[in-house]
C-alpha cells in the first residue's frame, strides 16, 4: 500500500509560508545540457586558494600503511561551491542506497533523502514545517535535551509518554491516545510522535520489534507522524538482535508508508565537526524542510559532503557498514570497563539499566525528598563539580522540567582511570547526601 496521508493536515502554517528560493529553485536547470547560467552570485574557484584536500586515514590495523584521500578537480570545485540545497548529488545517492540496503525499503518517488548540518539541523526543520501554535507534540521521557531546547521556543506543548527499559511504553501512549479528551480536555490531539528507538539519549535503552510495532499501530490509527530520532543506530552492541526500524517496519507487507521521517547522524560514526546528518522521509515533508533550507543557511557545508563522499565512495557500502561495527565494538569495551567500574563505587547507592547501544549510562541515584522520587540537580550541578565530577542532572531531559533523581553520564572518552575517579567522587556525594544510610534495591 502507499501513502494515504493528507498532508495539508500535518505541514504547518508556517512551512506552507517557505517559498522556492528566486535563486536556488532555478538551479535544477543549471543540469541542461548545453545550459549556460548566468544564475547565482557563484564566487569563482579560481579565486579560491585551495588546489586540493588530502586526508590521511587511519590504518584499520596500525601497522598498514596510512592512505591518503584527495579531492581534488570537479570534486574539488563542487567541495568548494555552492551547491544544491538538499546536499550533493552523489551524497545523496549514496545514502539512498544505504537507506535501500538498511531498512530494505526499495526506491521510489516517495520518498527521498536530505542532508543536514547534522541531524540537530533536520529535526529543528522537520518541526518548523510540522508545528504549530497551539499542537501538542508526544515525547517519549526522558528525552534528548536538544530536541526539547529547539522546541522550548515553539509555541506548542509537550506531552510525555514514559519509557521503561524497551524505550517508549506503548501502553502509556496507547492510554494516552485513547483517553485524549479526558487526559487533556480542550487541547488539540497530537500529530507527531518523537522517539529515540536505538539506545536512547539518555537512557541507552532500545525498543525490541514487538514494541515497535505496536507503537507503528497506533501511529497509523490515530493518524501520528513517527519522528525517528536514530542517532545511535549504528552503535547497537549486539547488532542481531537490533529489531528493525520504524522506517522499515512500516513498508513490510505492503503496509501504509510515509507516516516515519528518519534522522540519522554521521556524528558519532565518521565526525561531528563535520556536522553531516541525513533525513529520510516522504518526499512532501523533505520538500518544505528543502524549501526552510534554501531560505534559511543555504545547504549544508559542500566541503565536509565532498570529503565523506570521497571516503564513502572508497569503502563502498559494506566497507561502512564494518567501520560501524568497528564503532560499536570500541564502545561496547567502553561500556563494559566503564560498568564495572561503576559496579565497584555504586553497588548499594544506585542502579540503571544496561545500555544495548549508544554511549550512556543513566543512573538512579535514588535521591529521595519527604519518602517521594527527589531530585539530582542540587547534587551533580554543586556537589559534584565540587569534588571534580561533571555529568548532566536527569532533570535536563525532562520534557516539562520535572524532577528526576537520575544522572546521566558518558563513557564515551572516558579512560578506566577517569571512571575511577568519577564513581568514586559520584559515590561519594551519594553517601553524604544520605548520611550514609545504605539502601536496599
Ligand atoms: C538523540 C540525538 N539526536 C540528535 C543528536 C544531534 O546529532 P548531530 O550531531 O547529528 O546533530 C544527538 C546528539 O547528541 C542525539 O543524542
Amino acid at each position: 500500500m502507499t501513502s494515504t496521508i493528507d498532508w495539508n493536515y500535518f505541514i504547518s502554517t508556517q512551512g506552507r509560508k517557505f517559498t522556492p528560493s528566486a535563486i536556488r529553485g532555478l538551479f535544477p536547470l543549471e543540469q541542461i545540457p548545453g545550459m549556460v547560467s548566468l544564475l547565482a552570485g557563484k564566487p569563482n574557484p579560481a579565486t579560491f586558494p585551495f588546489s586540493s584536500i588530502s586526508v590521511a586515514l587511519k590504518p584499520i590495523i596500525p601497522s598498514d600503511p596510512v592512505e591518503t584521500l584527495v579531492v581534488e578537480s570537479e570534486a574539488l570545485t563542487e567541495g568548494l561551491q555552492y551547491g544544491p540545497t538538499a546536499g550533493l548529488g552523489g551524497l545523496i545517492k549514496w545514502l539512498e542506497q544505504l537507506q535501500v540496503i538498511r531498512h530494505k525499503r526499495e526506491k521510489d518517488a516517495s520518498w527521498r533523502v536530505s542532508v543536514g548540518s547534522g541531524s540537530q539541523d533536520l529535526i529543528n526543520k522537520a518541526m518548523m514545517a510540522l508545528v504549530n501554535d497551539g499542537d501538542t507534540i508526544l515525547l517519549e521521557s526522558p528525552v534528548y535535551s536538544g530536541t526539547l531546547g529547539l522546541l522550548e521556543p515553539m509555541p506548542c506543548e509537550l506531552i510525555e509518554i514514559p519509557t521503561d527499559t524497551a524505550g517508549i511504553s506503548a501502553d502509556a501512549l496507547e492510554d494516552t491516545l485513547e483517553n485524549w479528551n479526558t487526559k487533556y480536555p480542550g487541547k488539540r490531539f497530537p500529530k507527531l510522535l518523537y522517539t529515540i528507538p536505538t539506545g536512547s539519549n539518555p537512557t541507552g535503552c532500545s525498543s525490541p520489534l514487538a514494541r515497535k510495532e505496536k507503537i507503528l499501530a497506533l501511529a497509523r490509527k490515530h493518524n501520528l507522524l513517527i519522528l525517528e530520532d536514530d542517532a545511535y543506530a549504528f552503535l547497537h552492541f549486539n547488532p542481531e538482535q537490533q529489531a528493525p526500524s520504524y522506517i522499515e517496519l512500516e513498508a513490510r507487507d505492503g503496509g501504509e508508508t510515509g507516516r516515519v521521517i528518519r534522522f540519522d547522524s554521521m556524528s558519532k560514526i565518521l565526525s561531528s565537526g563535520m556536522r553531516i546528518g541525513f533525513l529520510t522521509g516522504p518526499k512532501e515533508l523533505v520538500d518544505v524542510v528543502d524549501l526552510i533550507t534554501a531560505n534559511t543557511n543555504l545547504q549544508p557545508s559542500s566541503t565536509t559532503q565532498a570529503i565523506v563522499l570521497v571516503l564513502l565512495n572508497k569503502w563502498g557500502h559494506d566497507g561502512f557498514l564494518a567501520h560501524t561495527r568497528r564503532v560499536a565494538d570500541f564502545y561496547l569495551e567502553k561500556r563494559d570497563m566503564f560498568e564495572r567500574v561503576a559496579h565497584k563505587h555504586l553497588d548499594g547507592l544506585a542502579t540503571w539499566v544496561s545500555p544495548d547501544a549508544g554511549m550512556f549510562l543513566y543512573i538512579d541515584l535514588h535521591i529521595t525528598k519527604e519518602g517521594s522520587q527527589g531530585d539530582s540537580s542540587e547534587l551533580i550541578s554543586t556537589t559534584a563539580v565540587k569534588k571534580g565530577v561533571l555529568a548532566v542532572p536527569g532533570k535536563g531531559f525532562s520534557p516539562n522540567g520535572s524532577i528526576s533523581s537520575f544522572v546521566r553520564v558518558s563513557f564515551s572518552l572516558a579512560t578506566e582511570e577517569d571512571a575511577e575517579l568519577a564513581f568514586s567522587r559520584l559515590a561519594e556525594c551519594v553517601r553524604e547526601a544520605r548520611g550514609n544510610r545504605r539502601i536496599i534495591f
